[in-house]
């Protein structure tokens, strides 16, 4: 017996000495590697892998680490911690498996872009890609292996908070955000990520965008047909991309709390998608299972949420206080938790934390904020702006213009530039819009800077000087609009003005007759109705980052023609949400003239400025709309072109647009949907054709079987500068 246990004890020694060196021989394909590991794993190491912990460095999560009790850490940004705990975990846990550590650098790590939302406004993907590969460059340089990033949730409603860190209310346009994010946080290899780059995550699935009253964590209420067509299109075409992970929302659908979902973590993403990636949960939303009421205790809380799909818990600790115990009792199979740990391994091979577990504690400093990153943020940023107004021409000013009124709370205001999750942005790195007009004005320009009042408070001091300022120059800009902190996660707000005494300032300067220009700088589409009536000329700069100030000068000064469009519909008023232009025509569509129909007694029905919407210096005109053939089949593409001519005096990019409405189906179909768009540049008097190509494949809906299909009959055609501006035309689909 003895000599048993010592030799057992012998074998023991060596298969902790060869994990702990992780020797695997060479040649060995990931699955074997995976399955070799898992051999070797005692229940509780593998239900450890499946934990990720928020805390940092308190001794007792050192002793979890050293266990193997824990898998992933998040939000360690500290380098020297992190390989800390990453040395514990593979010098000191017996089988030596590292940890992955996971942080959200949602848009940029130290050097921060624009708000997504911002950058969904330039309508370019590559960009959006680049601007992914830097943020995974700067992360992975200091110590972070995987972002929670990109947030693909569709939303329709601007109170919600969360608005800002998404792609807006279109899907198709959020499905290619989604792939150009994921292909620049991951790269395009074979499931193998290079150096440079971070395991992405899609989040938060699904629906948690449809919250209702847009109050974030609210319930959805969202039905099949419009969640398969809606909402999860943008996940899926990530999953395509090689997403390696997914995130689960805090949010119910029509009472299933989504961590609990069968029918979305593993029936529709494993079953019908094939993603082969590891699910996480949201931030203690498996403990959140009780209080949504599907779960009496963390026991009950953590077998609902494996058994549904979810393979690691985020910050509660459901998993590691009670799965064991539930596989001991027979409640739940350990082959639930391998598949569960094989997923996570996986990743965690795939990118090479096995081979190189730490993180060069040298290299930040001369990856972090790298002169071509600031280029790049710049140059997002700027692509980013949208020009909502421009009645009398106030824009672009003129280089030689001897007086500006710089006036507003966000006119030099840091902080607020970089918006909801800026990573580890500093403020101090931030270029404010008063310096980048400063930098851009001739020497001679005298600038005459105020603040006029808060963002928000009702404190009206400042107004005076604010009006002497305006009075005593020769344009006004103004850079009004919210705080970082009044988007984003439980940011949520019942009011879409413009906070504090915003507005009040601006009437107050509008007085003096001076040109204003309106620069609002937000995280989500605001209520302008007032500032759209009565002032000339409104920029749109959202949060823009780091390089803020110098992007939106380019702008204003003209060295940048703004070519941005909002992917968020701006309402009139609050009141007016959810609105979002690919809705339902109704058996009562909203008309001037009919008093029973769609409409509102005490607001218009439209939008104040609809979807895909954006002005630029130039003017485009578009012509000679064709639709060839006016009559396809289900296997023959229809071919759809415009010519589009700059008819201005400068060049500039236009985003053409092309939506398609299905006349009549077997249920009803959106008044439009997008289907196409092409950013392209025009020099002044240029003019192009642009052409778009359909297939029945595009038309596909969820019929009234439920089966994804396209149905024969009228399809209308419009193309445009946006979702309201366009020429149309038709074409028949048959049989
Ligand atoms: C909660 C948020 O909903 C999610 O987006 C984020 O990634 C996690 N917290 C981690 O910080």
């Amino acid at each position: 017996m003895k000599i048993r246990i010592k030799l057992l004890s012998f074998l023991l020694s060596l298969s902790i000495l060869s994990a702990a060196q992780n020797v695997f021989a060479v040649g060995l394909t990931t699955e074997k590697k995976v399955e070799e590991l898992l051999q070797k794993m005692t229940l509780e190491e593998k239900i450890g892998q499946m934990y990720q912990s928020r805390d940092g460095g308190q001794d007792s999560i050192l002793k979890l680490v050293q266990k193997g009790n824990v898998g992933s850490f998040l939000g360690i940004t500290d380098i020297i911690l992190r390989n800390k705990l990453q040395k514990i975990a593979v010098e000191k846990s017996r089988l030596g498996i590292p940890l992955i550590f996971g942080f959200d650098t949602i848009h940029g790590y130290k050097t921060v872009f624009p708000i997504p939302l911002g950058q969904a406004a330039s309508w370019n993907p590559k960009l959006a890609e680049k601007v992914a590969a830097v943020s995974a460059k700067e992360s992975r340089s200091d110590g972070i292996d995987w972002v929670f990033a990109p947030m693909v949730d569709i939303a329709r409603d601007a109170r919600w908070g969360r608005i800002a860190e998404g792609f807006g209310e279109d899907t198709y346009l959020a499905s290619l955000m989604a792939q150009a994010k994921v292909r620049g946080l991951q790269g395009y290899g074979d499931g193998l990520f290079g150096p440079d780059k971070v395991a992405a995550c899609l989040k938060h699935y699904a629906g948690y965008g449809a919250a209702e009253g847009g109050r974030d964590y609210n319930t959805c209420e969202i039905s099949q047909r419009t969640l398969r067509e809606i909402y999860l299109p943008p996940f899926q075409a990530g999953v395509q991309a090689g997403a390696a992970t997914i995130m689960s929302g805090f949010n119910e659908i029509s009472g299933v709390p989504v961590t609990a979902s069968r029918f979305l973590l593993t029936d529709i993403l494993r079953g019908e998608w094939g993603f082969d990636g590891f699910v996480v949960s949201d931030y203690t939303s498996v403990r959140e299972l009780i209080p949504h009421g599907i779960a009496i205790d963390e026991t009950q809380a953590g077998k609902k949420a494996l058994l549904a799909g979810i393979d690691m818990e985020m910050s509660s600790r459901c998993y590691l206080n009670n799965l064991s115990r539930l596989v001991r009792q027979d409640k739940i199979s350990e082959k639930v938790i391998d598949q569960a740990v094989r997923r996570i391994l996986r990743i965690k091979f795939d990118i090479g934390l096995f081979d190189n577990p730490y993180a060069d504690p040298n290299k930040p400093s001369s990856v972090l904020l790298h002169k071509d990153h600031l280029e790049l943020a710049r140059e997002m940023a700027r692509q980013s702006v949208v020009l909502l107004k421009n009645t009398n021409g106030i824009l672009p000013v003129s280089k030689d213009i001897k007086s500006i009124a710089l006036i507003g709370p966000l006119a030099d205001s840091r902080e607020d530039m970089m918006g909801t999750w800026k990573g580890v942005g500093d403020a101090e790195d931030v270029v404010t819009i008063l310096e980048g007009i400063q930098d851009k004005a001739s020497a001679e320009c005298k600038i005459n800077y105020v603040k006029g009042c808060d963002v928000k408070g009702d404190l009206i001091d400042g107004f005076a000087q604010a009006v002497e300022a305006a009075k005593k120059s020769d344009v006004v800009i103004m850079a009004v609009g919210e705080s970082e902190k009044m988007s984003g996660e439980a940011h949520s707000r019942a009011s879409l003005d413009l906070p504090g005494v915003q507005r009040e300032l601006i009437e107050e300067v509008q007085k003096t007759g001076k040109p204003i220009v309106v620069l609002l700088l937000t995280g989500r589409p605001l209520a302008i109705t007032w500032i759209d009536k009565n002032i000339p000329t409104i920029l749109l700069g959202w949060h823009p980052g780091t390089q803020g100030g110098n992007g939106i000068a380019d702008v204003i000064f003209g060295d940048y023609n703004p070519s941005g469009k909002i992917t968020a519909t701006f309402p009139r008023n609050v009141g007016q949400v959810p609105i979002y232009y690919n809705c339902k025509n109704t058996g009562r569509p909203p008309s001037e003239s009919e008093y029973h129909t769609s409409r509102y007694i005490d607001s218009h029905w439209t939008p104040l400025y609809p979807f895909g919407y954006g002005l630029s210096y130039t003017t485009f005109h578009y012509s000679n709309l064709k639709v060839s053939p006016d009559k396809i089949s289900m296997e023959q593409p229809v071919t759809i072109s415009v010519d589009v001519k700059n008819a201005g005096k400068r060049a500039g990019e236009e985003i053409v647009q092309l939506y398609v409405r299905d006349v009549v189906g077997s249920v009803t179909r959106p008044v439009k949907e997008l289907k196409g768009f092409e950013k392209i540049l025009l020099k002044h008097g240029e003019k192009k054709t642009v052409s778009f190509t359909l297939t029945a494949e595009q038309l596909k809906f969820y019929n009234i079987d439920n089966q994804f299909v396209a149905e024969s009959g009228m399809f209308k055609v419009m193309v445009g500068k946006n979702s309201v501006d366009c020429l149309e035309s038709e074409f028949e689909l048959t049989k």
